[in-house]
């Protein structure tokens, strides 16, 4: 009996990894997008019909968050599933002649995912640094091939950007003194500068290639497509340009959802779509400052560089066809989920580090329960002596600082711009995001020993959490260098001028 049983489960394990190929990976992240942005989260002038279908045939997050309200922290975070005070990626953001990077010995989802076979490629911006001879592109951390800007499109001064069609006026100079944009192919510049208006022509041709050869060839693989879009300066190519209803903003958000739509199109063609997990969701909330020309939070609180829940929380989608039911989830999710959720649903190793993240596969496949009970919120500078600026337990928000930041300029809550200097609260501002989600109506303590209660649950919350973290030796603080940029032409001089090839 003992032996016909074994095997019945020889046969069925045999079975299991030879009928069911690992799923494929489609990490999308969008950059400076609010939560108030897309169609499918309530804007009424955005056109987003492909991250619409995304939506409806797939799982909307309604409470999903980033670890940090700039752009490089929050990419550490996500390909690493650590904060980003581990892996040293503070304060602020990595420059082009930045010295420092993700550290090499951290492991990412290509790393993750490498040994078992999978193709992995990212396309677009990277921002986790260049370094010296390109020491900390993508290709250094796992991925196969890489095709992009390596930081933000806006360091470098402004070129033939926002000039087309020729009513569109070109917004601000970008950084000016810099080397011009340049678009890397693995770790040879290929453009400098970069030409935008057919960036993302260049970027949606790569991305189809590689799911169109991985899935010819039946290779699991992991894309991550980290957009440019919808950052400042915000501009679209000739496909989008002067199409949405939204300006500039949403001609750029119109080119990034054209891209998602020519992806999803590649996924159906090729036949993988109904074994691919495509997720969506962005780097850190709008940049308020650009007015106008900026995203939105929507209901939220502030927005970038802020630890309000505008800064922070972000739209998310996770689409895979007969594997996640279409629907809308509250429960509380990260960036930081994202590697752990990868590596199980892939059946691969976890990194052996200390990981902040969650498998949150309960949550994508059966609409379940999160596992996560908090989320910790670092602003742009973190540091040991003060921690924490805020946390969230179950559905209370407690801020122990408060500040407004440049990035969120402009609006008229005068909590959000850069005058609203440093605060300390002691007690926390204690908010309940589920009857107030915009941060309006701080919790009177007084008289109310269940909030009381709250307050000592949170505190050892926070308690454990910093005492399990070790700051990492931080990679922007070892500053820049303008031989490091890259430079097409690296004898060139003058610099930075004479970089363009
Ligand atoms: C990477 O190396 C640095 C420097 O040796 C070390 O401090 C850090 O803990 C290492 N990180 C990981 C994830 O192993
Ligand atoms: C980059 O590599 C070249 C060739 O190996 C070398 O000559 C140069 O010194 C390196 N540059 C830096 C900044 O390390
Ligand atoms: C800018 O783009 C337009 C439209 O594609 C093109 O005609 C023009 O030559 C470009 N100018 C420069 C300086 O590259
Ligand atoms: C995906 O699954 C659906 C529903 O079972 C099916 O109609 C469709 O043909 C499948 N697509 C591919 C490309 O296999």
């Amino acid at each position: 009996m003992e032996s016909v049983r074994l095997l019945f489960l020889n046969i069925l394990i045999v079975f299991c990894t030879c009928s069911a190929s690992p799923p494929n990976f489609v990490l999308i992240f969008a950059d400076d997008l609010g939560f108030g942005d897309l169609g499918c989260y309530g804007h009424p002038s955005s056109l987003t019909p492909n991250l619409d279908r995304m939506a409806a045939g797939g799982l909307l997050f309604t409470d999903f968050y980033c670890t940090s309200p700039v752009c490089s922290p929050s990419r550490a975070s996500l390909l690493t599933g650590r904060y980003q005070t581990r892996s040293g990626i503070y304060p602020g953001v990595l420059y082009p002649g930045s010295i420092g990077g993700l550290p090499l010995n951290e492991t990412t989802i290509a790393e993750v995912l490498k040994p078992l076979g999978y193709a992995t490629a990212a396309v677009g911006k990277w921002h986790l640094g260049f370094g010296a001879n390109g020491t900390f592109l993508p290709t250094k951390q796992g991925f196969d091939k890489y095709l992009g800007i390596p930081y933000s499109h806006d360091m470098g001064p402004c070129h033939n950007l926002t000039c087309f069609p020729p009513d569109v006026k070109c917004f601000g100079l970008c950084d000016v003194g810099t080397v011009t944009v340049p678009l890397m192919y693995n770790e040879i510049i290929k453009q400098q500068p970069v030409n935008f208006l057919s960036l993302e022509r260049t970027y949606s041709d790569f991305a189809t290639n590689f799911i169109t050869t991985s899935a010819k060839k039946k290779q699991p693989f992991f894309l991550y497509y980290p957009s440019h879009h919808t950052h400042y300066p915000q501009y679209a190519g000739p496909g989008a340009a002067g199409r949405s209803l939204r300006g500039s903003f949403g001609d750029a958000l119109l080119e990034l959802d054209t891209t998602i739509g020519d992806l999803l199109t590649t996924l159906e063609k090729t036949g993988v779509i109904n074994n691919t997990l495509v997720f969506f969701t962005s780097d850190n909330g709008p940049e308020l400052m650009r007015m106008s020309r900026g995203g939105n939070a929507g209901l939220l609180k502030c927005g970038k560089g802020t630890t309000y829940d505008g800064g922070m929380r972000e739209p998310a989608i996770a689409f895979w066809p007969g594997t996640i039911r279409p629907g809308v989830t509250h429960e509380m999710a990260s960036t930081l989920d994202i590697l752990p959720t990868i590596a199980r649903l892939a059946g691969a190793k976890l990194p052996q580090v200390m990981l902040d993240g969650f498998d949150m596969t309960e949550i994508l496949v059966n609409h379940g329960k999160s596992i996560r009970e908090a989320m910790m919120f670092y602003p742009t500078d973190p540091n040991e002596i003060y921690g924490l600026f805020a946390l969230r337990l179950g559905k209370y928000k407690a801020h122990f600082y408060t500040r407004g930041a440049s990035h969120s300029g402009t609006t008229p809550d005068q909590d959000c711009p850069v005058f609203a200097v440093l605060k300390a609260h002691d007690p926390p501002l204690i908010f309940d995001l589920e009857a107030d989600p915009s941060e309006h109506y701080p919790l009177n303590l007084q008289g109310r020993p269940d909030l009381q209660a709250l307050l000592e649950r949170i505190k050892n919350v926070k308690q454990r959490f910093e005492a399990s973290m070790v700051f990492g030796e931080s990679q922007v603080s070892k500053g820049t260098d303008p031989n490091l940029a890259p430079c097409c032409n690296p004898q060139c001089s003058p610099k930075p001028r004479c970089c363009h090839c």
